[in-house]
């Protein structure tokens, strides 16, 4: 047992910790001293808060926690890089179900009876917005992650009224929260369990009205949601550092999504409402040109000539894992004394960030891993460009075809270099499920196959 003096000392330690956590990881030399400030504080948060005084039963706690983190450790360990995103929609779902839970056993909580009448309405306030908050993240999650591991179609789901519906849902929810607040001991239950549905019910309808290439900023939105659902927790427990904790989860998740939003020219609240306003419909405009693919030969002896070269890498490169051999055949190009760089898209891969990750996995140098309006600048002057495993971010359909879905999100312009090689194994299409007139301008050749495969097999043509 600790005292609360030493468990709000704790508590104070633990949040600074969470802070320089955050700020760690936004940067990658720093990112890896960001994992271990958080895995301390949260080290500290937990062990203060089973040791603090209102905790009984902690025999329960600590098995708990034991079969969590095996489950923990074995998903973490299991899970593929390409997996990521579903996982991480998954875990939001659990904070949602948790605030949920905890607003439930809170209300019913013989302390909140006790409470004197205005106390009581604050509590009940927090109590109401917590579940409210809790069960819109927790379906929604759900839902994200069906479609992100493709076993809910992606395409949004978008039916005339829905923001009326909306609208109408929450006002409903608005007066059940007032009757419950005013309801004697635990009569409110039944105002409570309705809500929660609703809640649950605008959960699955706002995800599943967000598809295609805007599914990255729900992922984000659900970050900031799972935030908002912790701090209501806490504010329900009177838990200062889940307060803080939440709030940082929650804001740091809603500049995310902004930034992201950016990065796709889209405006946030049309993202988060699904399609408010325009929906654009994919009728792809007719494609000129013709599509010429090339061989590992040929693209060793065009790299042998070139000395100003950038890679595109996108989520093929997560799929077929070919980091490494990328690695070393920078390596070997630089030898030469070629200048390469890498162009990394806000949105490439499935994951913020992912490109990034995978590069620092394999030892690339951060120093030549740019920004896409950083290379962007310079792609006039560029002799070739690799675009290995990636498809949206490089269509120039994006900022010519206003009937494309992925139309306004700004995209690494590689057509404009001297010489264009797409490594892919088909003319499939990307995320997004729009063709890609890239293919078929004539400074582009098709190299068919696997990322790795061919990596590999241009660094044993050089
Ligand atoms: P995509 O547009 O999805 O294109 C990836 C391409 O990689 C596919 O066309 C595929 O073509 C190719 N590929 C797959 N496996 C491969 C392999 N083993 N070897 C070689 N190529 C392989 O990827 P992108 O360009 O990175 O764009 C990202 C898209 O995902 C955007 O639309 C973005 O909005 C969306 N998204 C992003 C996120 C985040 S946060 N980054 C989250 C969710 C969705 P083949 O099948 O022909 O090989």
């Amino acid at each position: 047992m600790i005292s609360t003096q030493i468990q709000t000392a704790a508590y104070l330690f633990a949040g600074i910790l969470f802070i320089l956590s955050l700020g760690g990881l936004s940067s990658q030399e720093s990112a890896k001293r960001g994992v271990y400030y958080g895995i301390i504080g949260m080290f500290i948060a937990i062990v203060s808060t089973i040791l603090g005084k209102d905790v009984n039963g902690h025999i329960y706690i600590v098995v708990a926690i034991a079969i969590a983190s095996v489950i923990g450790i074995v998903v973490a360990r299991k899970v593929q890089m390409t997996a990521m995103p579903q996982l991480v929609a998954i875990l939001h779902s659990f904070v949602g179900l948790a605030a949920v839970l905890v607003g439930f056993g809170s209300y019913m909580d013989p302390h909140t009876l006790a409470l004197s009448d205005s106390e009581r309405t604050i509590h009940l306030v927090e109590v109401f917005i917590g579940v409210f908050i809790g069960a819109i993240t927790f379906t929604g999650s759900i839902v994200a992650w069906g479609k992100l591991d493709g076993k809910i179609r992606s395409k949004p789901l978008l039916y005339p009224g829905r923001h009326i519906v909306n609208i109408i849902l929450v006002i409903i929810s608005i007066i059940l929260g007032v009757l419950f607040t005013m309801a004697p001991g635990t009569d409110g239950m039944l105002y409570l369990y309705i809500m929660t549905a609703i809640a649950a019910f605008i959960g699955v309808m706002l995800v599943m009205a967000i598809g295609g290439a805007d599914m990255p900023v729900v992922v984000s939105m659900l970050n900031s949601y799972s935030g908002w659902a912790a701090a209501a927790a806490g504010f329900m427990l009177g838990n200062d550092l889940l307060i803080i904790t939440g709030a940082l989860v929650g804001s740091s998740g809603a500049i995310l999504s902004i930034i992201m939003c950016e990065a796709m020219n889209r405006s946030f609240l049309s993202v988060i409402f699904g399609g408010f306003g325009d929906a654009p419909v994919a009728t792809s405009e007719e494609i000129e040109g013709e599509v010429t693919s090339t061989t590992h030969e040929e693209v060793a002896e065009m790299l042998k000539e070139a000395e100003n070269i950038v890679i595109v890498p996108g989520y093929g490169m997560a799929v077929a894992k070919a980091q490494y051999p990328i690695h070393d055949l920078v390596e070997n190009l630089q030898k030469e004394g070629k200048k390469v760089t890498f162009g990394i898209h806000p949105v490439a891969g499935r994951l913020p960030g992912h490109m990034n990750v995978l590069l620092a996995e394999a030892n690339v140098s951060y120093d030549i891993v740019l920004e896409m309006d950083e290379v962007n600048e310079f792609m006039d002057d560029v002799d070739v460009v690799m675009v290995i495993g990636a498809n949206d971010i490089v269509n120039p359909g994006a900022l010519t075809d206003p009937s494309s879905p992925i139309y306004g999100m700004p995209v690494i312009e590689v057509w404009r270099a001297k010489k264009v090689i797409v490594m892919k194994r088909s003319m499939a299409t990307g995320y997004a499920g729009v063709q890609n007139p890239l293919f078929f301008k004539e400074n582009t050749d098709m190299l068919y196959g696997d990322a790795k495969d061919s990596v590999n097999k241009l660094l044993s043509e050089m």
